[in-house]
């Protein structure tokens, strides 16, 4: 970090989200009217990625923008952040990726992804990247693109001794030789006990569950918890930080904001707790805005609210 800036690798999905603001989400079968539909920016890996950058690190994104514009839009977002793109594919045949989402008035939200080129992101795209892991100071990752992918950015990452940061979002089952790899993963509660229970959620509690994971050899598992914070298992520690009290209009994002912002903090050398607290600003400044990227906010809108929120 000779510049005081992390390196970052992330690897990725990269989407846009069409987005309507609803009452109430659907039952099956339901037709609901809605209120505004806009269209922005998503997919767990790019909005990771853009929170990475917009928190000051620097990123380059490993990733498959889909062919025509709507891929073009998504590179150009990119170089507009900052991040580096020269390990972004643009599919030759592949739309780009595609998320549905409804927002409810509580800003709770439902997802459907078409993974269009992000389905192509292969082992080659990511070893192709290889000088990008060496240099940097942590890998972070996510589940919206093909396990090999995923297993070839951990195999690289280990390779070149850097920190292996996992959210396991959306829920994928892993195997224990890969989670055995992971320094920290960032589920939510669901995701969790998924992960343990061969993709059926479990019952036994938030500790239980991240205590089996660190059983299973994963480094550190924070849990998130939507408003309720997050909950920290470490081999040496476990406690719970609590969430920020902000008006939410749309969760959509907040996830992804954490395990980027954590991220960025423990590569500056921050010490977990205060790196937790931070990541839980982040994400709850995320929930106050609509929108995956629209809603991710810079270092300064964090440094604002800090200190006038820190309990
Ligand atoms: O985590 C939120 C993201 O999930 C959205 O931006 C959407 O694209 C889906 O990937």
């Amino acid at each position: 970090m000779p510049n005081g800036r992390p390196k970052l690798v992330v690897v990725g999905s990269t989407n846009v989200d069409m987005v309507v603001q609803t009452q109430r989400i659907p039952r099956p079968g339901e037709t609901v009217l809605g209120g505004r539909f806009t269209t922005v920016a998503g997919g767990k890996g790019a909005n990771q990625a853009v929170a990475a950058a917009r928190l000051g690190a620097e990123v380059t994104f490993v990733a498959r923008v889909g062919t025509g514009p709507l891929g073009r839009q998504a590179l150009e977002g990119f170089h507009s952040e900052g991040i580096v793109t020269d390990y972004v594919v643009q599919d030759p045949e592949l739309e780009h990726g595609v998320a549905l989402i409804l927002v409810d008035q509580n800003g709770e939200n439902a997802i459907a992804v078409a993974p269009g080129a992000n389905g192509r992101l292969s082992a080659e795209d990511v070893q192709r990247a290889e000088p990008a892991f060496a240099e940097a100071d942590a890998v972070l990752l996510q589940l919206e693109i093909p396990l090999a992918a995923v297993e070839r950015a951990i195999d690289l990452a280990k390779k070149h001794g850097k920190q292996v940061m996992l959210n396991p979002a959306p829920y994928t089952p892993l195997p224990d030789v890969l989670l055995a790899q992971v320094d920290l993963l960032t589920p939510n509660e669901t995701e969790a006990e998924m992960l343990l229970g061969g993709g059926e959620a479990g019952h036994s509690g938030i500790a239980g569950t991240a205590e089996e994971l660190l059983r299973r050899g994963v480094g550190c598992v924070i849990v998130t918890l939507g408003k309720e914070g997050v909950y920290v298992v470490t081999p040496e520690r476990q406690y719970h930080v609590c969430g920020r009290h902000v008006k939410t209009v749309d969760t959509t994002a907040a996830g992804d904001a954490f395990s980027a912002a954590v991220t960025v903090r423990l590569a500056e050398g921050a010490p977990l707790d205060e790196a937790v607290k931070f990541a839980v600003a982040v994400s709850a400044l995320t929930v106050t805005k609509v929108g995956a990227q629209a809603s991710l906010p810079t270092r300064a809108e964090v440094e604002a609210f800090l200190p006038a929120h820190s309990s």
